[in-house]
């Protein structure tokens, strides 16, 4: 054959994208699709997973039952996500152990925001309204991603995070009602999650070598840029009704081009985290290990009650 010929498999997916349909599992696919889509799903999967812990840290310490409740909803929802997620990769191709061990070993990615500390209450305010925000901006587009189990995945997760944005903003409301020290705690946390949070959309579009082939693929629906110009829009009338201020002075919106103006994010800090080096990458890893291994006698139940049911069921064939 040709070298550029089109097969008929491939014409087959071609077309599918071109009229904006699914690729479901069985389809053929190009290995860079898949491959793309393995590493964001997994990558993605991940992130859930660690995102409990920041989070986690606070449910013994919650300052009462209501929010202790609403808490481990949240982070139960997020142990959900990742099943999901882990779930979609699979139908790729990709082993759940596999997905496991290279999270463990330190050789996976997932999404830096998670390597900050969570010192106060108030993060978990700051963490639902910036960082579930941020998450909403960016995965409800997926919704119409082209790989169909990744795209039917995401839309249960968007209407679980749209709760957990409303319980992070209601956090920081009624800290802002409080007493000055609950408004100074709120503020702080929403200064140290502000620019982190626009980080989660990944570099300004000149630099994001992959976007392009994604949006080709019908992945990506929208750049990285767009997506934090309309997280940013979002969260200007939301921080004015909170009463919080957004950390950046040269924020504000331009009318002759219909874009919010802002400093420039400092990038430097997001490669150092990305690279290992942020406040708590060791300690997220760590704890993540420290669980799969606790959990291994839950595995290794499982597996024997599978055997055992397999067993019993030939033996009634
Ligand atoms: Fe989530
Ligand atoms: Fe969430």
């Amino acid at each position: 054959m040709a070298h550029n010929e089109t097969t008929p498999d491939e014409a087959q997916f071609d077309d599918l994208i071109a009229r904006d349909e699914r690729i479901e599992p069985r389809d053929w696919m190009p290995d860079a699709y898949r491959r793309t889509l393995v590493r964001q799903i997994s990558q993605h999967a991940h992130s859930e997973i660690i995102g409990m812990q920041p989070e986690a840290n606070w449910i013994t310490r919650a300052p009462s039952l209501k929010r202790k409740a609403i808490l481990m909803a949240k982070v139960q929802d997020e142990a959900g996500h990742g099943l999901y997620l882990y779930s979609a990769a699979q139908t790729l191709g990709a082993t759940r152990d596999d997905m496991t061990e290279a999270l463990i070993a330190g050789r996976a990615r997932y999404s830096s925001i998670f390597n900050y500390p969570t010192p106060t209450w108030a993060d978990m305010g700051a963490i639902g309204w910036l960082v579930d925000g941020a998450a909403i901006c960016n995965q409800v587009p997926l919704c119409r991603a082209s790989y169909g189990p990744y795209a039917r995945a995401m839309v249960r997760i968007c209407k679980e995070e749209s709760f957990h944005q409303r319980q992070g903003f209601e956090i920081l409301l009624e800290l802002m009602r409080g007493t000055p020290a609950q408004q100074r705690m709120a503020q702080d946390a929403v200064d140290r999650w502000y620019w982190p949070a626009l980080q989660m959309f990944g570099p300004p579009d000149d630099e994001s070598p992959n976007s392009a082939q994604s949006m080709a693929w019908n992945i990506k629906r929208f750049s990285n840029d767009e997506l934090r110009q309309r997280f940013v829009g979002m969260l200007v009338p939301q921080a004015e009704a909170l009463g919080v201020t957004l950390p950046d002075p040269e924020l504000r919106y331009d009318e002759a081009n219909g874009c919010y103006a802002m400093s420039p994010i400092d990038w430097t800090e997001f490669h150092e985290v990305l690279a290992g080096r942020g406040p708590m990458n060791a300690e997220r890893l760590r704890r993540r290990r420290e669980a799969h291994e606790n959990g291994a006698w839950v595995r290794e139940a499982a597996t024997a009650y599978a055997a055992k049911q397999a067993t019993a069921t030939r033996e009634a064939a």
